[in-house]
């Protein structure tokens, strides 16, 4: 297929090498000048993946030129940024174009970003959600992810296409509950991280904030409009699975620093990269009341990132408030992880 990457960052860096590397036409569009003059004199991308060849990428600055003959449009750029940039996008697109949208986040006002997509351009549309870090794609390590539109025949096309060796896409057919996922996993890998920079070396602590973060999305995503099946698909557990659990997730990295004692400005101001469990922390919250719903669980999360609750005490009552059985059987933290609390004071 011909494609246009929009946004070199890792992800779109990530996907150019890969459908590179399958044989497709693949055009990518970024604003930074150094980002550009990396890829024209080295061919690879210095700043986000600097190992990885960018060999037959036509590289650009100019998004006229980047989408001209692009039969795929794909978004990889952050969410928030992408909201005000389909407005500079609209007047270049041809009406067949697919807009493939690969961000993972809530759009402004707190609408989903296929929402914000809808109202501002009438091509075909779909997103790719999976468990897809970007340095393994882009390593060629086999991954998996699912593409949903709200036409099938888009999807299928994408899909069938798409697919490469080492990158396996199957068709998604819940695209709103693969969108809700795809943001609430960011919040689920935050809260793991905070076991990490306990220093607990507790893997079994965090399996108990990974499940505690699962009970709660399957039971508010799917009164939001998400498929119970979709918890089961690599845009559910998959994606949750490797961003809570992998090194490079730059959500549970966060959570890290803030389990470590940082606060959330330092810990953001210490990252290059966007970090979408902060803000679909305090969006999902919103989106939750808006439909009439209120989350426990998103509440302490939205007070530890308000500095009102430390991470030890958010850790024990993300882990006791979704098991209602436990109840009468709370622990405080300084009883249940000692040496966590011990490192704290
Ligand atoms: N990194 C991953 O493993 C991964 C995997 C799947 C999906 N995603 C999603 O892909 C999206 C991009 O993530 P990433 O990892 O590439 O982020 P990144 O921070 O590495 O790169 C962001 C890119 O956006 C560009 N950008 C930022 N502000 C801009 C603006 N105002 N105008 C134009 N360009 C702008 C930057 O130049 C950069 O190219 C995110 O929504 C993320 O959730 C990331």
């Amino acid at each position: 297929m011909n494609i246009a990457i929009l946004g070199l960052g890792n992800f779109g860096t990530a996907i150019a090498a890969c459908w590179l590397r399958a044989g497709h036409d693949v055009a990518g569009w970024t604003v930074e000048d150094e980002v550009f003059e990396s890829i024209e004199s080295t061919g690879m991308n210095q700043k986000y993946l600097d190992h990885v060849s960018l060999d037959g990428l036509a590289c650009t600055m100019d998004i006229e030129n980047a989408i001209a003959d692009a039969e795929v449009v794909v978004l990889a750029l952050p969410s928030h940024v992408i909201c005000n940039f389909l407005g500079d996008l609209k007047p270049h697109l041809r009406e067949a174009q697919v807009v493939l949208n690969v961000s993972k986040g809530l759009g402004t006002r707190d609408r989903l970003m296929s929402d914000v997509i809808a109202e501002n351009l009438t091509n075909p549309a779909a997103i790719m959600v999976g468990p897809t870090i970007a340095p393994e794609l882009a390593d060629g390590v086999f991954s998996t992810a699912i593409v949903a539109s709200r036409e099938a025949s888009v999807a299928d096309r994408l899909a069938q296409n798409l697919t490469t060796d080492t990158f396996l896409l199957s068709v998604g057919v819940d695209p709103r509950g693969a969108e809700l996922w795809s943001v609430f996993k960011n919040v689920i890998a935050l809260t793991c991280g905070l076991s990490d920079g306990l220093g607990a070396g507790g893997d079994n602590l965090k399996a108990a904030l990974f499940l505690a973060g699962c009970r709660e999305a399957t039971r508010l995503l799917p009164q939001l409009g998400a498929s119970p099946d979709t918890f089961l698909t690599p845009a559910g557990l998959g994606d949750v699975f490797v961003t809570a659990t992998s090194a490079h997730g730059r959500n549970r990295s966060l959570g890290e620093q803030l389990g470590s004692g940082a606060s959330l400005a330092s810990a953001e101001a210490s990252s290059a990269m966007v970090t979408e469990g902060v803000r679909a922390s305090r969006l999902l919250k919103k989106l939750a009341w808006a439909d009439g719903l209120s989350s426990v669980y998103l509440d302490d999360i939205n007070a530890l990132l308000d500095g009102a609750l430390t991470a030890t005490a958010c850790i024990e009552r993300l882990t006791a408030a979704t098991e209602p059985k436990s109840v009468g059987l709370r622990v405080r933290a300084e009883t249940a992880f000692p040496r966590v609390a011990n490192l704290h004071r």
